[in-house]
């Protein structure tokens, strides 16, 4: 063999040793995750968890009076629309700030735990798996603070 030949085995052997040889293609590569907004079931999906869960917050007294002079209908458009583009969906949020939206409101730490019950009974009642109901509630819980302000 000649000295050349040898000297391509050599680097060629070093290559694979360093992990450059292999292609990518030759990896397995895990298949991607689905967005959370698909694994919800997309558009459809989200809009009947929201209006299923503002039921709910309008039937629980413990922060109903908090709602009495909104525009449900409105609030249900921007709740779909921060759901969609929070787990990766297609929308845009078009609403205020968490902040600027419930600034003055006085929403105590017992006040968000009862909204987050109410959200997290349509979720159950919707079957949804509690690999995506933890996801979509870890995304939700850091805006607390902007929202807790008493
Ligand atoms: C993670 C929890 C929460 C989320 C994601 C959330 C989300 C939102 C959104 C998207 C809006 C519409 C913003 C806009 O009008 O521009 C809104 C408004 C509102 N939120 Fe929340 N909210 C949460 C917690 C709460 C809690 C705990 C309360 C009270 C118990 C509350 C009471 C209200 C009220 C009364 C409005 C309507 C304000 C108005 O009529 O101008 N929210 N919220």
């Amino acid at each position: 063999m000649s000295i050349a030949i040898r000297n391509f085995h050599a680097v060629f052997a070093m290559l694979f040793a360093l992990g450059l040889g292999a292609c990518s293609s030759m990896q397995a590569t895990p298949p991607m995750e689905k967005s959370l907004y698909e694994r919800l079931g997309g558009q459809p999906a989200i809009t009947a968890v929201v209006d299923d869960f503002v039921g709910n917050v309008a039937a629980d007294t413990r922060i109903n009076g908090f709602f009495a002079k909104t525009n449900i209908q409105h609030l249900k458009t921007l709740l779909v629309e921060q759901i969609c583009a929070g787990t990766g969906g297609p929308c845009k949020y078009t609403g205020r700030s968490m902040r600027l939206a419930h600034a003055g409101m006085g929403v105590g730490d017992a006040q968000f735990g009862a909204l987050v019950e109410d959200l997290v009974k349509t979720l159950d009642k919707f079957g949804v798996p509690a690999k995506e109901k933890n996801e979509l509630l870890a995304i939700l819980g850091p805006m607390k603070s902007d929202i807790v302000t008493r």
